[in-house]
């Protein structure tokens, strides 16, 4: 079996997978949310501090609940880069320790690899080439996949990543963090949004994405509807929910929803123009961002119309869990591109390979 670990920010994962087919045995994924959804942000101190408690837990039930023994092991699978370094040094550590002592292969594995072949966990039928759109907190990266290992960056955010949008206008709207899941929520009670946004890099020959301009929009409207919030009055969905109806309630869904559909929209539009230009028949959107209905409806929608297949990740695979991770790694062993050793010097890195590539411009 592949033990996988994932703890590149505030969620921590594990994940068991068969050595010889990559099939996900067993996950678990313990969140971190109550720590810090009232600094309307991830506390990376706070965030380091969790994994360290409950990494351990998580694979203590392993043993003691499941009944896995630390013998089953041949491989251990850790997300080494990009994240929070604290956070990222606790799944490391850990990791080398148990690949160390077990005398068994250590796979360092990239976060974002991991997202970008999520959707392979749930679609038996996806295969390579595809373009992929990893949409997250951290990232907003537009791949074109040509098979395991061979990625050309097409586009990339050049300021704030989509979750982060959506994490920002939440918090500006007055919503803990997460924000993203809250707007996605409040956006469907609203059919028909109304407030004019601008969509950026409209009309550019480009495929990067810009969010920071909508997301001072936001804060503009936001003020002159007397919808922004202070930091220090933010609400959860819950909430929101036990709010009485009324004007207030009715705007702020309007603005989510107008939010939401422009966020859409640029996705959309960015996504079009590449399929145009590279031909490729498959579109896979995967990160957190691919929970977002409205962008999972309007990427189908655009693949319905070019007549190509449109591939998303269940829920639980769009944001982090650790059964991605443990598939790059099962790839890696395939592929033999793996230490036997443990590399005892690896270290945790803020930039990985996939961040690091060069945008090539298709224009
Ligand atoms: O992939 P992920 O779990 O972590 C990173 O690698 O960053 O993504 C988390 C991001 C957050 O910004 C969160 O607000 C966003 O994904 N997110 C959503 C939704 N669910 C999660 N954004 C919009 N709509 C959602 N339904
Ligand atoms: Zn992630």
């Amino acid at each position: 079996m592949i033990l996988a670990i994932e703890t590149s920010c505030d969620d921590s994962a594990v994940a068991l997978l068969d050595y010889e087919t990559g099939e996900v045995i067993y996950e678990k994924i313990s969140s971190q949310i109550n720590l810090h959804e009232k600094f309307g942000g991830v506390v990376p101190e706070l965030a380091s501090r969790g994994h360290l408690a409950s990494l351990p837990m998580l694979l203590h039930h392993l043993k003691k609940d499941e009944g896995y023994a630390l013998e089953d092991l041949k491989a251990v699978a850790v997300t080494y880069a990009p994240g929070l370094i604290g956070s990222l040094l606790i799944g490391v550590s850990y990791a080398k320790t148990l690949a160390w002592t077990q005398g068994i292969p250590l796979i360092p594995v990239d976060h974002l690899e991991g997202h970008l072949l999520a959707p392979f966990l749930d679609h038996d039928d996806l295969e390579f080439p595809f373009l992929g759109l990893v949409a997250s907190g951290g990232h907003t990266h537009l791949i074109l996949a040509q098979a395991f290992g061979e990625y050309q960056l097409l586009g990339k955010t050049i300021d704030d990543a989509a979750g982060e949008a959506f994490d920002k206008a939440a918090k500006m709207m007055g919503f803990k963090y997460p924000g993203g899941p809250v707007i996605d929520k409040i956006a469907q009670e609203c059919k028909e949004p109304t407030y004019e946004l601008p969509i950026p890099l409209r009309g550019k020959k480009t495929l990067n994405f810009s969010y920071s301009g909508l997301k001072t929009a936001v804060k503009y409207l936001a003020q002159e509807e007397g919808l922004y919030a202070e930091k220090d009055k933010l609400i959860s969905y819950q909430d929101y929910l036990n709010l009485p109806e009324d004007e207030y309630k009715k705007k702020i869904r309007n603005l989510a929803a107008s939010f939401q559909k422009t966020m859409a929209e640029t996705i959309y539009l960015r996504c079009r123009e590449a399929l145009k230009i590279t031909g490729v028949e498959r579109l896979v959107l995967s990160g957190g961002v691919a929970a977002n209905s409205a962008i999972r409806a309007s990427l189908e929608k655009l693949a319905k119309n070019r007549k190509i297949r449109f591939y998303a990740p269940e829920f639980t695979h769009c944001t982090d869990n650790a059964a991605m991770i443990g598939q790059v790694a099962w790839r890696k062993i395939k592929a033999g591109a793996f230490d036997e050793k443990v590399d005892l010097t690896l270290n945790p890195s803020p930039f990985s390979p996939l961040n690091k590539l060069e945008v090539t411009s298709l224009f």
